[in-house]
């Protein structure tokens, strides 16, 4: 089966199309990084009219480039949500009208499956049953997965997601939107030991997180630099690489204990902050110690991207679950209510 897979929950258009015998056939992404650079986020107007602008032709690039038609495509995926609802109703129209002209099934996906599944992109997909850490800029969670839409919520973040909490410390350290790679790049220049940041919620038992903290952590400790008359570059770093390694400390801490936990051997980790290098080496040294292993998608992939959606869409299209004639965009959506392959509703919402 043919899929097109459209991303549109937020500030990237992605496109991709999977075939569910070859795999993987072209992709392409449009960041609105410079759009909204101005406005230090993402202003969800200019995020929705910039969808518009763009997404048809990236998809008539990405038939293109893939040697195909429009007429050859067998089934449309697009994000349903969770995210902005004017950019969601931008990929769902398109990919409804264009299910429609074409005569072929249309489905709504959720954005954090798309994300759980990227890595089944790669050359050494993992097998089911695993555990998934999910980390995005609006999501923290720690998933037990035995199959698709077979998901069981083992914890998440009572308040700030860990990406969010990157893009906050960014601010901070007066870095552009957006802030977890350029954290990320200048903790590089830091040096370990200088600052030690605390690890929220690891004392107890328990698979929550918490990121909040963390934020008014990073905020006195620049103010106290900044009275202190030391802000410079070096501190800048040095404060960037105690605050990543907080938060990469604090994830692997937790992942270790959903694996002892669940017995489970895999821990899949999927979302923007996973193409984290220091988070990747960090869950592959603690892990492998438990005999365990670590999967992940490629960068391109763990950021948003049309890749995950046209897969993910692409296993459920193939179950025979499709869209009714409405567009689904739900901004909140809790991923537990998806259903399994196995069970007739389309998407787990009420119609
Ligand atoms: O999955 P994603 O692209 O979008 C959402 O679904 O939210 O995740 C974006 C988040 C942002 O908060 C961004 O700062 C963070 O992922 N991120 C990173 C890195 N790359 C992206 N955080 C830490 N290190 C990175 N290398
Ligand atoms: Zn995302």
């Amino acid at each position: 089966m043919l899929v097109l897979g459209i991303e549109t929950s937020c500030d990237e258009t992605g496109v991709a199309l999977y075939d569910s015998t070859r795999g993987l056939l072209s992709h392409a992404l449009f960041s609105q990084v410079d759009l909204h650079a101005d406005y230090g986020g993402v202003v969800p107007e200019l995020a929705s009219r910039d969808h518009v602008r763009k997404l048809l032709p990236l998809c008539d690039e990405v038939l293109a480039a893939a040697g195909k038609q429009r007429s050859d495509l067998e089934g449309i995926a697009y994000t349903a949500g969770p995210g902005l609802v004017g950019a969601l109703m931008v990929g769902g129209s398109v990919a409804h009208a264009l299910g429609f002209a074409l005569g072929i099934p249309v489905l709504g996906v959720h954005h954090m499956e798309g994300h759980l599944l990227a890595p089944m992109l790669e050359h050494s997909p993992p097998a089911f049953p695993f555990v998934a850490l999910l980390v995005s800029g609006g999501h923290t969670q720690l998933v037990q997965v035995d199959g698709i839409g077979q998901y069981r919520l083992l914890g998440e973040s009572v308040d700030d997601a860990a990406g969010e909490a990157f893009d906050k410390a960014a601010k901070m350290l007066g870095l552009d939107y957006p802030g977890g790679p350029r954290v990320a790049a200048l903790a590089q220049q830091g040096r370990d030991g200088i600052y030690r940041f605390p690890r929220p919620m690891t004392d107890r038992p328990g698979l929550e997180f918490s990121f909040s903290g963390l934020k008014t952590y990073t905020l006195n400790t620049v103010a106290a630099a900044e009275q202190d008359g030391v802000l410079d570059d070096q501190v800048r770093a040095d404060i960037a690489r105690a605050f990543e390694a907080a938060v990469v400390d604090t994830l692997v801490i937790k992942c270790r204990r959903a694996l002892e936990q669940t017995g489970c051997k895999r821990l899949v980790m999927a979302g923007g902050v996973s193409a984290n290098r220091r988070l990747r080496e960090s869950l592959e040294t603690k892990v492998g110690q438990l005999g365990g292993s670590v999967y992940y998608a490629r960068p391109e992939f763990c950021t948003d991207n049309g890749a995950m959606i046209a897969y993910a869409g692409c296993q459920r299209l193939l179950a025979g679950q499709q869209d009714g004639e409405r567009i689904v965009a739900v901004p909140r959506w809790p991923m537990d209510t998806l259903p399994s392959l196995s069970e007739p509703r389309t998407n787990g919402l009420a119609d």
